[in-house]
C-alpha cells in the first residue's frame, strides 16, 4: 500500500508522532500537509527522547525524505531552530523539503495570536499561541506570504506592506500596541532566503513523482479530526484541514492514489486548551489518569484535560476520515483500574444520541453514557503479540473494534518505538 495517511481521532496528542516513527523503515517519503509548530510530536528511540514541532516525525527515521507539504504554515526562525538541534543529537536533516507554496508565519502573527487572545477574555480559545490562526486566515484572506516570495524581494515587501496595512491598524488602534515596520519584517524574512532556497521543491510534483514509481509515501497530520477546522468542535479548534481529505489539499495528491487512511487514537481521551469534552474527568480521577499518563503538553507544557475513551468521537472519526486501521496508543496507561468506562453514546437533554449531535449546542450538553468494562492488572508494557495481553486487554480492544467499526491495527504498550503490538501490518510490507 505505497499511499498512507496518518490522523489524529480525537483531540491532538494521540501518538501520530510515534506512529509515524514506527512506520519509518518501510516509507519513502513522509509529507506533513497541516499545521505548524503547533503541534508537538514525542518520539523516544533507545531511550532517547525528541520532541518535534514543525517538523515531520519521519526525519527521524534513515532513508526517509521528510517534506513539509503546501498545506502547513512555516516559522522560519522555528524551522532552523528545530533543524540545528537535530542536527546537534547526530540527526541528518539534509534531505528536508519544503514546499514552494507552503505559508510562512511572519513574526506579526505571532503577536496577533496572543493580542487576540488576550482580548477574548473569558473567550479564548487556549491556543498554542504559535501564529496559526492569523497566518491561515491571511492565507484565505489572500494577503499571506508564500515561501516562494522569499526569492523575489520586492514582491516580498509588497506583500509585507499589504499585510500590515490592516494589521497595523488594528495593533495601534484597537490591541494599543506598536505599529509593525515593514522594512524589519521583510529584512528578516529575507535573512532566512538564501538556507531555504535549497530545500524548496514542487512537493505535489515530487509525491506524485514518488507514488508513480511504486514508492510508499505516508502523509502526516498535525492536531486531529475533533481539532479539524471544518469538522472539529468549532470555533475551540485550530485553523487547518487536520482530516483525511487535507492530506489530498495539504500535499497536492488527488484522492484516487490514497490506499489506506490510519486514525491514531489513545486508549482514553485528552484535550489541550478550551472547548467541548463528553467524557472529562474532573479532581482525582482527572488527575489521577493525568500523572498514569503523563499527561502534559510536548508545545507548551500545559496539563492535559483527561477522560475516557469515547466511542461517538471515535465512530465519528471513522467516518469522516473514512479509516481503514486503528492506532491504539496508551493502552499501558489503562493498567490497574478495576474497571474501565467507555462511552458508547450521548444523552442529550434526555435523548440517547449514537452519532456526533448536528449542532454544537446539543454537543455542549452531550452527556456520556457508559459501559463498564473489566480491567487488569498485569503489567503489559513487554507484551509483543495480541494473544500474550491479558483477557480484558484483549476485550477492551476488541470493545473498541465494535464500538468504532474500524479495525485495531496496531497497539501501544508503552513510549519507545518498540513498544508496540501489531496486529495488521500498515503499509503492506
Ligand atoms: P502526537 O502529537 O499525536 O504525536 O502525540 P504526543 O507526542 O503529543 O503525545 C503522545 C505521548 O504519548 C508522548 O509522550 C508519547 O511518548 C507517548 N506515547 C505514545 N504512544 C504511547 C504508548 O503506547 N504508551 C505510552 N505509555 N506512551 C505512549
Ligand atoms: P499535535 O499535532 C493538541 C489546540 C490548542 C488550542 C487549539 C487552537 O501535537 O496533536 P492553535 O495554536 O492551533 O490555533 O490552537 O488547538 N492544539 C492542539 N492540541 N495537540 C496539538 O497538536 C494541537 N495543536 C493545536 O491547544 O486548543
Ligand atoms: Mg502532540
Amino acid at each position: 500500500m505505497p499511499a498512507v495517511i496518518v490522523v489524529g481521532t480525537q483531540w491532538g496528542d494521540e501518538g501520530k508522532g510515534k506512529a509515524t516513527d514506527q512506520l519509518g523503515s518501510e516509507v519513502d517519503l513522509v509529507v506533513k500537509f497541516n499545521g505548524g509548530n503547533n503541534a508537538g510530536h514525542t518520539v523516544v528511540i533507545d531511550g532517547e527522547k525528541y520532541a518535534l514541532h514543525l517538523l515531520p516525525a519521519g526525519i527521524l527515521s534513515e532513508g526517509v525524505t521528510p517534506i513539509i507539504g503546501n498545506g502547513v504554515v512555516v516559522d522560519l526562525e522555528v524551522l532552523f531552530q528545530e533543524m540545528e538541534d537535530l542536527e546537534s543529537r547526530g540527526r541528518d536533516v539534509s534531505h528536508l523539503r519544503i514546499s514552494s507554496n507552503a505559508h510562512i508565519i511572519p513574526p506579526y502573527n505571532r503577536l496577533m495570536d496572543r493580542v487576540t487572545e488576550k482580548f477574548l477574555g473569558k473567550r479564548q480559545l487556549g491556543t498554542t499561541g504559535r501564529g496559526i490562526g492569523p497566518s491561515y486566515a491571511d492565507k484565505m484572506n489572500r494577503i499571506g506570504i508564500r515561501i516562494q516570495d522569499l526569492f523575489d524581494p520586492s514582491i516580498l515587501r509588497q506583500k509585507v506592506e499589504g499585510a500590515l496595512a490592516n494589521k497595523n491598524h488594528l495593533l495601534v488602534k484597537v490591541f494599543n500596541k506598536r505599529a509593525v515596520d515593514v522594512d524589519e519584517v521583510t529584512n528578516e524574512l529575507l535573512s532566512y532566503a538564501d538556507r531555504v532556497r535549497p530545500m524548496v521543491v514542487d512537493s505535489s510534483l515530487l509525491v506524485n513523482e514518488a507514488l508513480d514509481e511504486g514508492k510508499t509515501v505516508l502523509f502526516e497530520a498535525g492536531q486531529a479530526t475533533m481539532l479539524d477546522i471544518d469538522h472539529g468542535t468549532y470555533p475551540f479548534v485550530t485553523s487547518s484541514s487536520a482530516t483525511a481529505g487535507g492530506a489530498c489539499t495539504g500535499a497536492g495528491v488527488g484522492p484516487t492514489r490514497i490506499d489506506s487512511v490510519v486514525g491514531v487514537s489513545k486508549a482514553y481521551t485528552t484535550r489541550v486548551g478550551e472547548g467541548p469534552f463528553p467524557t472529562e474527568l474532573f479532581g482525582d480521577e482527572g488527575d489521577e489518569l493525568r500523572e498514569r499518563g503523563g499527561e502534559f503538553g510536548v508545545t507548551t507544557g500545559r496539563p492535559r484535560r483527561t477522560g475516557w475513551f469515547d466511542g461517538v468521537v471515535s465512530r465519528y472519526a471513522a467516518r469522516v476520515n473514512g479509516l481503514t486501521d486503528l492506532v491504539i496508543t496508551k493502552l499501558d496507561v489503562l493498567t490497574g483500574y478495576d474497571q474501565i468506562p467507555v462511552c458508547v453514546a450521548y444523552d442529550v437533554d434526555g435523548e440517547r444520541v449514537e452519532e456526533m449531535p448536528m449542532t454544537q449546542s446539543d454537543f455542549h450538553h452531550a452527556k456520556p453514557i457508559y459501559e463498564y468494562l473489566p480491567g487488569w492488572t498485569e503489567d503489559i508494557t513487554q507484551v509483543r503479540k495480541f494473544e500474550d495481553l491479558p483477557e480484558n486487554a484483549q476485550s477492551y480492544i476488541r470493545r473498541i473494534e465494535q464500538i468504532s467499526g474500524v479495525r485495531v491495527s496496531v497497539i501501544g504498550v508503552g513510549p519507545g518505538r518498540e513498544a508496540a503490538i501489531v496486529c495488521h501490518e500498515l503499509t503492506g510490507k
